[in-house]
């Protein structure tokens, strides 16, 4: 039955004891996973159709890519790439004819945990940067799971832009906030927010069910924090 999903239900009940621990172990560590024949070449494919001037916009994670899709017609002049690791998700029927597809797209197949270190190592910096209803990982044990919490974290804000995280558990959008404000040494503010004109299917599902919906949205290139310096 359509629109009676549950929000994630978790015995944790606020951010995680060891997420500002884990964090500051992972700043602080190098993350040297070799990167992996499909993720180089997906990286590569995404690219080749960008002119190397427009505005880059990431949909990290996009699953069935309604978001890239709305996204691309939303910015004509950027160049949208949709990232998802299941092959599936991303060539299922899109709801918009060949003929009318944006032109300023692009999905590839990937996992994130290379493609966003491929983005950083080539110096990558993008206008937007999305990361719509991450699979959320609620059990206790799982936190290394969520994206905060994972060794590619530190990656994540060095692509710089306005980065949006979304999600219908606060908590996990509460740790995404906290994580990031310990990486770019400011507080980072999360909120909750109305999604009349969903963007994902996700999205569509959870407001339908009466859900709550949170975001955490930060500028990531502007430096508040510096002192201004009148000489
Ligand atoms: C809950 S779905 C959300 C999809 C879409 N953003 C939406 O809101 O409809 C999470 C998506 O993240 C993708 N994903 C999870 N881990 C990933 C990884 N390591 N690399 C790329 N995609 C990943 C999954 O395949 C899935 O499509």
């Amino acid at each position: 039955m359509y629109a009676n999903s549950s929000i994630p239900e978790s015995a944790q009940q606020g951010v995680h004891e060891h997420l500002a621990q884990r964090v500051a172990k992972h700043a602080s560590s190098e993350f040297r996973k070799p990167y992996l024949d499909y993720n180089k070449a997906a990286f590569e494919a995404s690219l080749a159709g960008w002119d190397g001037k427009a505005p880059l916009i990431l949909d990290a994670g996009c699953g069935v890519g309604h978001s890239t899709i709305q996204l691309a017609r939303e910015f004509p002049d950027h160049w949208v790439i949709g990232v998802d690791q299941s092959e599936d998700r991303l060539s299922r029927k899109k709801p918009y004819p060949d003929a009318l597809m944006p032109k300023n797209m692009v999905f590839v197949r990937a996992d994130l945990v290379d493609y966003w270190r491929l983005m950083a190592d080539a110096g990558i910096k993008l206008a937007r940067h999305y990361i719509l209803y991450p699979n959320p990982w609620p059990k206790v044990g799982h936190l290394a799971r969520r994206w905060h919490a994972h060794p590619v974290f530190p990656f994540v804000p060095r692509l710089g832009g306005r980065l949006e995280c979304r999600s219908n558990w606060n908590i996990y959008v509460e740790e995404f906030a906290v994580a990031l404000g310990l990486l770019i040494g400011r507080e980072v503010k999360w909120e909750s927010f109305e999604a009349p004109s969903p963007l994902t299917p996700f999205e569509r599902k959870y407001r339908d069910s009466g859900q709550t919906l949170y975001r955490c949205v930060v500028e990531l290139d502007s430096q508040p924090n510096l002192e201004h310096n009148p000489s």
